[in-house]
């Protein structure tokens, strides 16, 4: 065991191989702003975030952390927290304004810039090539809905591969294609903002299909490319023993794990989620093998689990959130339970046969302040970074292949519909000023790294 603070829980740090990679995570939209700067075109976020009401306090990525022009400060931060790598995403809309055809040198230029700033502060970039930015010229033609979304996914696929790929190696394609697919089609929080089961399903093909022609793409442009998916994942717990309510979390695991991951691993979309929803699904012959290309990792998002009860007369996949008493809870309103990112870890090694895991995201929000002294004390986060390091480490003593973790967020940033009131960062963001403050959370996240390396050390 190691431990640098005293009084804290001790963290089993021996269990991390001296390998494990200790990362920050963000994406293009969220903290780069510059929307219309050297040739971007809007993306559905642009499009989204302007629908009266559809985002808190009417906020929208305009300015964001204006990353795009503060990224040394922002790699200087990575440095300060000691982190060996950082998982950024590239905006589609920068580098294939159209979403298809030419290619917009200065978008590339930008991150052809980032990653050398990152690589010469000896930090590893993990690019996510789509974070949920649709160039909007594409959505006009239809957007996820549509087979050629994917097939343009891989061309701008190739033309980042082909620019980035001397350097980067770790890749993944999309991030969490359940919000894309279900949030975004079928609930209508996020972008695009459709309520449709029929598109929310064929959406939710064509992200996978993308994924498959995506990866297929990087392998020819990139040969050294260890590519993965980044998904997000819930374990569901029913709210009760009765019948009901045990089918009701048999059908939201369906919605929420299994339809994203059997595809993906050789098992084709689950048949029983297949008759709930009824939509027909767009397959074409040789599908179903892209979508299960073989990946060299698998990156797990983790937040929260959830309790469901049957719902009849409610929404797809008819489980009804059950909001669980006396349960802690962060900014967000969502449980905090780190041994759902234990089990999901367990269950993507044993049930999927995933060989190498990230955790690609993992974090919390809560209402930051600045102190009089100008610190950012954020004990609740502290404790919830803790509590997740300590299930990973469980985790990985029972034989999970963990090779590193992410934490979200390295900055407070834009959380989609909820804006900027949500802060999840290690370092908090003063949005008027663009100052940034490591919070007690970064620091302690820069002392564990410390501790693991001392740990593993010779
Ligand atoms: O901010 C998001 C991120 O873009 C995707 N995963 C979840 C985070 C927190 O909600």
């Amino acid at each position: 065991m190691s431990e640098s603070t005293g009084s804290r829980p001790a963290l089993d740090l021996e269990a991390f191989p001296p390998s494990f990679a200790w990362g920050t995570a963000t994406s293009a939209y969220q903290i780069e702003g510059a929307v219309a700067e050297d040739g971007r075109a809007p993306s559905i976020w642009d499009t989204f975030s302007r629908v009266p009401g559809a985002i808190d306090n009417g906020d929208h990525g305009d300015t964001a952390c204006d990353h795009y022009h503060r990224w040394r400060e922002d790699i200087a931060l990575m440095k300060e927290l000691g982190t060996d790598t950082y998982r950024l995403s590239v905006a589609w809309p920068r580098v294939v304004p159209g979403g298809d055809g030419p290619v917009n040198e200065a978008g590339i230029d930008f991150y052809d810039r980032l990653v050398d700033g990152l690589l010469d502060a000896g930090i590893t970039p993990s690019v996510t090539l789509y974070h949920w930015d649709l160039p909007q010229a594409l959505q006009d033609r239809g957007g996820w809905t549509v087979r050629e979304t994917a097939e343009h996914l891989a061309a701008y696929t190739t033309a980042v591969a082909e620019r980035l790929g001397d350097r980067v190696t770790r890749w993944a394609t999309l991030n969490e294609p359940l919000c894309s697919g279900w949030i975004g089609h079928l609930e209508g929080r996020m972008a695009p903002g459709l309520t449709d089961l029929t598109a929310a399903v064929r959406a939710s093909y064509h992200l996978l299909l993308g994924h498959g022609l995506a990866t297929q793409a990087l392998r020819a442009a990139a040969p050294g490319a260890r590519i993965g998916l980044v998904t997000n994942h819930s374990t569901v717990a029913p709210a009760s023993d009765r019948p009901e309510d045990l089918a009701a979390a048999a059908r939201m695991d369906g919605h929420t794990n299994r339809w994203w991951l059997d595809p993906v691993y050789g098992r084709g979309f689950p048949t029983d989620m297949r008759e709930l929803y009824g939509v027909e699904l767009p397959e074409k012959p040789g599908d179903a093998e892209l979508i299960a290309a073989p990946l060299d990792w698998h990156g797990l998002n983790y937040y929260f689990p959830v309790t469901v009860a049957d719902d009849p007369e409610g929404p797809v996949p008819y489980a009804r959130e059950v909001r669980l008493p006396d349960v802690p809870r962060s900014g967000m309103d969502w449980q905090i339970d780190a041994g759902g990112l234990e089990a999901l870890l367990l269950r993507l090694t044993e049930d999927y046969g995933v060989r190498e895991l990230y955790v690609t995201e993992n974090g919390s929000a809560f209402p930051d302040a600045v102190g009089p002294d100008g610190s950012v004390h954020d004990p609740e986060r502290t404790g919830y970074l803790e509590q997740h390091l300590a299930a990973c480490a469980r985790a990985v003593r029972k034989g999970v292949p963990l090779a590193g973790y992410y934490a979200w967020s390295l900055l407070d940033n834009f959380e989609w519909a909820y804006g900027y009131d949500k802060r999840f960062g290690l370092v908090h963001v003063d949005y008027a000023t663009q100052k940034r403050t490591v919070k007690t959370s970064g620091r302690r996240y820069a002392d564990i790294i410390r501790a693991h390396r001392e740990t593993t050390a010779g």
